[in-house]
């Protein structure tokens, strides 16, 4: 086979290293050599955390587990950005050919007191468990499967109900935010149920209980930053915060 040898890089790697959730954390500085360009930033930490196996060292902490991009468990600031530097994708996407040899690269977990750090990198979201157990579902008779196409459903409410379902629940909106606002989650969640007709018997205590236990979680509020927007993996549209705010002004005005 011809080709081209892949020219492998080093970085210096700053990452928050805490032991545990009360400990006081601190940046630690490691080497990352003989990167591939073809290796995911999680691979590249594999790499280094086999490295520290080896000295006796405790491994980097980080949550994963699809590795594809679908499940929402990873999530790092990397150099200041919620997911790394490229758009739409998360860190388990992010390959190491959107970096330069001899990077410094500085990695942190999310920023927000709402996903307190269990260790390193690593971070407590059960704060969006609760805004989904809050009203993120719908009630229905339990039985047979129904006839397919029972329930018509327009193509453009698929579309869109389609593009908030495609959030994660990765927390990386809430961490770029610099209000800790949890909306654009929020708001995808209200909406890929409130859009649907299966959806629209509790569409209006859905959106009051979801928001009212997004606020009673310490979130911030939003002040149209947008930069949820710009660092989601799944480009969730902030149109959808427009859309539960309009839902959650209704039902507060109507249904109460
Ligand atoms: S809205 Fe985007 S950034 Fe926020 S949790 Fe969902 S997928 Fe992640
Ligand atoms: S590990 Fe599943 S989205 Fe990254």
């Amino acid at each position: 086979m011809g080709g081209t040898a892949t020219a492998m890089m080093n970085l210096k790697l700053h990452v928050w290293r805490q032991t545990s959730p009360g400990s006081k954390g601190k940046m630690v500085t490691y080497d990352a050599t003989d990167v591939s360009p073809d290796m995911s930033f999680l691979e590249m930490l594999d790499v280094v955390n086999e490295v520290l196996i080896e000295k006796g060292e405790e491994p980097i902490a980080f949550d994963h587990d699809c590795r594809e991009g679908i499940c929402g468990s990873c999530g790092m600031m990397i150099n200041g950005i919620a997911h790394g530097p490229q758009g739409g994708t998360t860190a388990c996407q992010l390959h190491m050919r959107h970096f330069r040899d001899g990077d410094e690269v500085y990695i942190e977990p999310w920023r927000s007191t709402v996903f307190p750090v269990i260790k390193d990198l690593v971070v407590d979201r059960t704060a969006f468990d609760r805004i989904v157990s809050a009203g993120g579902y719908i009630s229905v008779n339990t039985g047979s499967a129904p006839d397919a196409n029972e329930i018509p459903v327009a193509k453009t409410d698929a579309d869109v109900a389609f593009d908030a379902a495609a959030c994660i629940g990765c927390g990386a909106c809430v961490a770029q935010c610099p209000n800790g606002a949890a909306q654009l989650f929020t708001a995808a969640k209200v909406s890929h149920l409130g859009i649907l007709p299966q959806g629209q018997p509790e569409r209006w205590q859905r959106v009051v209980d979801m928001v009212e236990q997004m606020e009673s979680e310490g979130f911030g509020s939003c002040s149209n930053h947008y930069e949820c927007e710009a660092v989601c993996p799944k480009e969730i549209s902030t149109d959808f915060i427009a859309r539960m705010n309009r839902d959650y002004l209704k039902a507060s005005l109507t249904y109460r």
